[in-house]
C-alpha cells in the first residue's frame, strides 16, 4: 500500500473510483452516490483543499480523504455555525480546516489505513482547528468513533441533525497541529 498526496486534478481523475469507494464505506444507494459525485467534483477547487490517497501495489484505490478550509457561504459550515454560540465559533470556526470525507474499502479496514491517512491529511492542513461530523454511533463498536477519538477529537455538538437527513450526526474538533509524536495521536501506527 502506498499513501500519496493527491492535487485536484489527481482525485478528479479518479473520481469514479472515489465515489465507488465512499458508496463501499457508507453502504450508500447508487442515487445518492451520483448526488455525491457532483458535490465532490466542485470540493476539489474550494480553498485550503488537501486530499491523500492509498492506493495497491497495483494501483487499485483502498481509501482515500479529503478536506478545504471551512468557511460562510459553505452549507456544512453554516449550519454549524448555526448551532454554535459566539465563544464556540470563535473557538472552533474561526480558522478551520473541515475533513469532508475519510473513507477505507471495507476490504481493507482495520490495518491502520484510516489512521495514516487522517494523520496525512492534518499534517498538510491549513488551520488552528480541525472539524468533522461523523454519524452518532456506539463510540466503543465503531470504528470511525475509535479512530477519532484516538486522534484526539473532542465534542463540538452532538446529535446535531442537518437539514434533509434524518441521522443523527456529532460534530468533532481538535486543535491543528497534531504533535510530532505519532504515539500521542495514533498509538501503534506509524508515522506517513
Ligand atoms: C472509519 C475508517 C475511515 C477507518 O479506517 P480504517 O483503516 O478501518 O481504520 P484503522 O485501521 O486505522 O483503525 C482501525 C483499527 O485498526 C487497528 N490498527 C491501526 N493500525 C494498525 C496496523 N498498523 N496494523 C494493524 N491494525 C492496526 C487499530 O487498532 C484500529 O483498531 P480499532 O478498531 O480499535 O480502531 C474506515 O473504517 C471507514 O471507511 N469506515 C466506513 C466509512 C466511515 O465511517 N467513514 C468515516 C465517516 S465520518
Amino acid at each position: 500500500m502506498r499513501l500519496v498526496a493527491w492535487q485536484p486534478d489527481d482525485l478528479l481523475r479518479r473520481l469514479d473510483d472515489v465515489v465507488t469507494v465512499y458508496g463501499e464505506a457508507m453502504g450508500y444507494r447508487q442515487e445518492l452516490l451520483q448526488t455525491r459525485r457532483g458535490y465532490i467534483g466542485a470540493h476539489v477547487r474550494r480553498q485550503g483543499f488537501r486530499a491523500v490517497a492509498t492506493l495497491t501495489t497495483d494501483g487499485r484505490l483502498a481509501g482515500f480523504g479529503y478536506g478545504y478550509t471551512s468557511g460562510p457561504g459553505q452549507w456544512w459550515h453554516d449550519q454549524v455555525r448555526s448551532a454554535l454560540d459566539d465563544p464556540s465559533r470563535d473557538q472552533w470556526l474561526s480558522n478551520c480546516f473541515e475533513v469532508v470525507e475519510l473513507h477505507v474499502r471495507p476490504a481493507a479496514q482495520g490495518h491502520g489505513i484510516g489512521a495514516r491517512q487522517l494523520r496525512a491529511l492534518l499534517a498538510m492542513a491549513d488551520g488552528k482547528t480541525v472539524l468533522l461530523s461523523t454519524p452518532e454511533a456506539d463510540e466503543q463498536k465503531s470504528r470511525a468513533w475509535r479512530l477519532y477519538r484516538r486522534f484526539g477529537f473532542v465534542d463540538v455538538l452532538r446529535h446535531f441533525f442537518f437539514p434533509g437527513d434524518e441521522r443523527a450526526f456529532a460534530i468533532l474538533g481538535r486543535e491543528l497541529p497534531l504533535s510530532d509524536r505519532p504515539a500521542e495521536d495514533a498509538p501503534g501506527i506509524v508515522g506517513i
